[in-house]
């Protein structure tokens, strides 16, 4: 009984409090903790980011040293979780697998997590930042056929993940700085975005009390949708398939025409109804990748060029469409090497870091309840049961 406001999609409606990030939609503007995404992309890196989330305040240059330390402490899986890759089909999704891998996490953890524990909260954390670079490398190795790769402490956290995904036990792996520089801005650039369908899902599940490994593969199992964090490998491959900036006036016309369900992939966001300051960033970036690698690659032309079109277009001005972090995360992350099919998973990789720091934030506030939305009932009211001879 009650009258409840009915939003559908929580359009309207703040589910918590939170001290992490904020967003300014109609500006443009993201800050973490009050500092702007762009200069903590720019001068920051993605341990002291994560650091940040977890822990208020930047930490001081022996507090981040100690932090990196600590990562690196977790940053091996268990010996039995890693027999638990060959259950999979070798051509499985890259994010099939890491729900799987991760949410085994909690049967390998269940009797260390007492989440009223603080102490025992920050070591869930630390395991899940530190064990996600080996987990997706490991799904992407399992995938194309080559050993999995221990992790090399001795590396920074992205220049390991980047041994462990490209490198092969055969020959040395020379970390290029450059490529290590752009993939941890990209994961700086993922870690955190507030209250997002895959943080909500995480807060929700997290919300009973429940194991936090799994609550984080709830998480994964949402960012995996076309319209959440699908969208870097969707928008990729929408790039590749129009091809040549000939072909862009036939997708925008598709994308603008009611009856057909495309959309511009990598275009678009719930609370940016301007540029998205992180699309700023990964575009800036595309560029500093391709001069120092020296290459190039047409699909960077055409998403210029698309977004030069679409920004003109009244439909898109109207609606205020504009590219958002996806759109231009694919072209680096093809340059430097990496499969579409992984593009999501380094998405969870970096927005674990947002997800842990979200839960700590919800289990230690004090409001916290259980998520339960309530409903507008729109089925038959009460009836008789009527035994199946008679129906
Ligand atoms: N191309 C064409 N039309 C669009 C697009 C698009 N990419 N995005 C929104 N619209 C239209 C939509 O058809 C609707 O039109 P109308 O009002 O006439 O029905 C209007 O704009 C509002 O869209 P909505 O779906 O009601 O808005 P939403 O806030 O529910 O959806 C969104 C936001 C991000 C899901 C949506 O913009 C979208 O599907 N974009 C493409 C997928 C994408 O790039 N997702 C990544 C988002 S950023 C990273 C992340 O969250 O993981």
């Amino acid at each position: 009984s009650g009258m409840f406001t009915y939003d559908p999609g929580f359009t309207s409606t703040a589910s918590c409090e939170s001290g992490l990030t904020y967003i300014d939609g109609d500006q443009g503007v993201l800050l973490h903790r009050g500092y702007p995404i762009g200069q903590l992309a720019e001068q920051s890196s993605f341990m002291e980011v994560a650091y940040l989330l977890l822990n208020h305040e930047l930490p001081s240059k022996d507090e981040l040293d100690t932090f990196i330390y600590t990562i690196s402490r977790h940053t091996m899986l268990h010996e039995q979780l890693a027999q638990f890759y060959r259950g999979f089909r070798r051509d499985a999704h890259p994010m099939a697998v890491m729900c799987g891998v991760v949410g085994a996490l909690s049967a390998f953890y269940h009797d260390s997590t007492d989440i009223a524990d603080p102490h025992q909260r920050m070591v869930a954390s630390h395991r899940l930042i530190a064990k996600m670079p080996t987990i997706a490398a490991m799904a992407h190795k399992y995938s194309i056929g080559q050993p999995f790769l221990y992790p090399d402490n001795s590396l920074s956290y992205t220049g390991n993940f980047l041994r462990m995904t490209f490198g092969v036990p055969a020959e040395p792996y020379v970390v290029n700085p450059v490529v290590e520089k752009a993939l941890d801005r990209i994961f700086i650039l993922h870690a955190d975005h507030e209250q997002n369908a895959s943080t909500s899902t995480v807060r929700l599940a997290g919300s009973s009390g429940a194991n936090p490994f799994a609550c984080i593969a709830a998480g994964i199992a949402c960012l995996w949708g076309p319209a959440h964090g699908g969208a870097n490998e969707a928008a990729l491959n929408m790039l590749r398939e129009i091809g040549t900036p000939e072909k862009i006036p036939e997708y925008i016309a598709r994308a603008k025409d009611k009856n057909d369900p495309f959309r511009l992939m990598g275009f678009g966001h719930r609370v940016y109804k301007n540029y998205d300051p992180r699309a700023t960033v990964m575009q800036q970036t595309v560029r500093e990748v391709f001069e120092s690698l020296n290459v190039s690659d047409p699909v960077f032309e055409t998403a210029l060029r698309l977004e030069e079109i679409a920004l003109k277009d009244d439909y898109f001005v109207e609606k205020k469409l504009f590219p958002n972090v996806d759109f231009y995360s694919g072209v680096i992350l093809s340059a430097i090497g990496f499969p579409t099919t992984m593009f999501t998973a380094l998405f969870a990789l970096a927005r674990t870091v947002g997800w842990v720091a979200q839960w700590n934030e919800m289990i230690s506030d004090p409001e916290q309840k259980i998520g339960r939305p309530r409903q507008l009932y729109t089925g038959p009211t009460q009836r008789d049961y009527v035994p199946v001879d008679r129906r």
